[in-house]
């Protein structure tokens, strides 16, 4: 499986998801401005995943604080990581759960204040691969054998500490035997789905197809598509979910066309805190995003360009949410707070 995110002596090390497929190339991060750099500019992205970069950049920079400023300089490292992608709410939910870890430890020697950081960091990235094992488990039963799945953007192990979400569904149903092959949107205008998923699925051997994200609709309706799977940057407490710009097309497709629509996701990324998905930012990214393909301008220079990250699925698309607790059914309003509630406390990201 391929390493996403790795804590070492040297640093913090990520593959550079920019370069992939054509060069896979390892980044080190040594402090934890490099760390919020590489979350902004994409080195990592998707939502489990920058969770745990933002861990490992505090655990890091907390290597290096002055021990006389040890929590004015704490609470400056987390606000840098905070800074970095506003919809994603596990990254907050990372950050929180440190500034916990960190309260609890007041009046500790500096040294097992620090140990206790990158612990806590590299523990957190071993439970997401435990949790996406579990999502597999709990997802794999909804994927009917013999069909596509529809993917859209990358919800793999790249975009998580290992294994995925919405292709750790699709990689638990193939271990299962399932004879299934993937769809995977291309995904503009960062292209995750045609360098990312269909690159770990390649090395996988799980047959997938390209496509790019106009043709969904043309499959969905062909009778082809047995399930769409996607992972989710933030699920509000009444199941509205945000995830990367396209999927509401996806999912109003997939209800046009009666193939049930599944989002994979951990329990990290639900915002209890917020009743509906009109209250989730929706992060802007630059426009020569849009305009350009690997740093090749498409369009008149002159001409205006909207580059919003992620799209809001309003809940009555969505048939189901699998999670490592199980899997939520609607009304989610109440099925996902009582999987929270089995979960124990300490998911919801607390608001300064
Ligand atoms: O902008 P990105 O690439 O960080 O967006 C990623 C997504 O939208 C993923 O689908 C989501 O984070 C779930 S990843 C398990």
């Amino acid at each position: 499986m391929v390493e996403t995110i790795e804590w070492t002596s040297e640093g913090v090390v990520m593959i550079d998801q920019r370069l992939l497929p054509r060069q896979v190339r390892y980044v080190t991060c040594r402090d934890h401005r490099e760390v919020a750099e590489a979350i902004r500019s994409m080195v990592i992205r998707g939502a489990p995943a920058i969770g745990v970069a933002a861990a490992m950049g505090i655990a890091l920079g907390m290597l290096r604080a002055d021990p006389d400023r040890l929590d004015a300089e704490f609470a400056e490292i987390c606000d840098t990581l905070a800074a970095t992608r506003p919809t994603a709410v596990n990254l907050f939910w990372a950050i929180e759960r440190m500034k916990r870890l960190y309260e609890s430890l007041r009046g500790r020697p500096v040294e097992e204040i620090r140990a206790r950081l990158v612990e806590e960091a590299q523990l957190i990235k071993q439970e997401d691969i435990a949790i996406n094992r579990a999502i597999g488990e709990h997802g794999a039963r909804l994927v009917p054998d013999g069909k596509t799945v529809l993917t859209h953007c990358n919800a793999g192990a790249l975009a998580t500490a290992g294994f995925g979400t919405a292709l750790g569904v699709i990689r638990a149903a193939v271990a299962q035997g399932k004879k299934i092959d993937v769809f995977a949107d291309e995904t503009r205008p960062f292209l995750q789905g045609a360098r990312l998923t269909a690159w770990e699925l390649a090395r996988d051997g799980i047959p997938t197809t390209v496509i790019t994200d106009n043709m969904a609709g043309h499959f969905l309706r062909s009778g082809r598509i047995g399930c769409v799977i996607v992972g989710a940057d933030r699920i509000a407490a009444n199941g509205d979910v945000a995830n990367k710009i396209g999927t509401y097309t996806l999912a109003v497709l997939a209800k046009e066309n009666n193939v049930p629509f599944y989002v994979a996701a951990p329990l990290s990324t639900l915002d209890l805190t917020i009743a509906s998905g009109d209250e989730i930012p929706i992060e802007q990214r630059p426009g020569s995003e849009v305009t350009q393909i690997a740093g090749v301008p498409l369009t008149p220079e002159e001409v205006e360009v909207a580059n919003p990250a992620f799209d809001i699925t309003p809940h009555r698309y969505v048939t189901a949410i699998i999670t490592e607790r199980g899997i939520a059914w609607p009304p989610y309003t109440e099925s996902l707070r009582a999987l929270a509630r089995a979960a124990g406390e300490g998911f919801t990201p607390r608001r300064n």
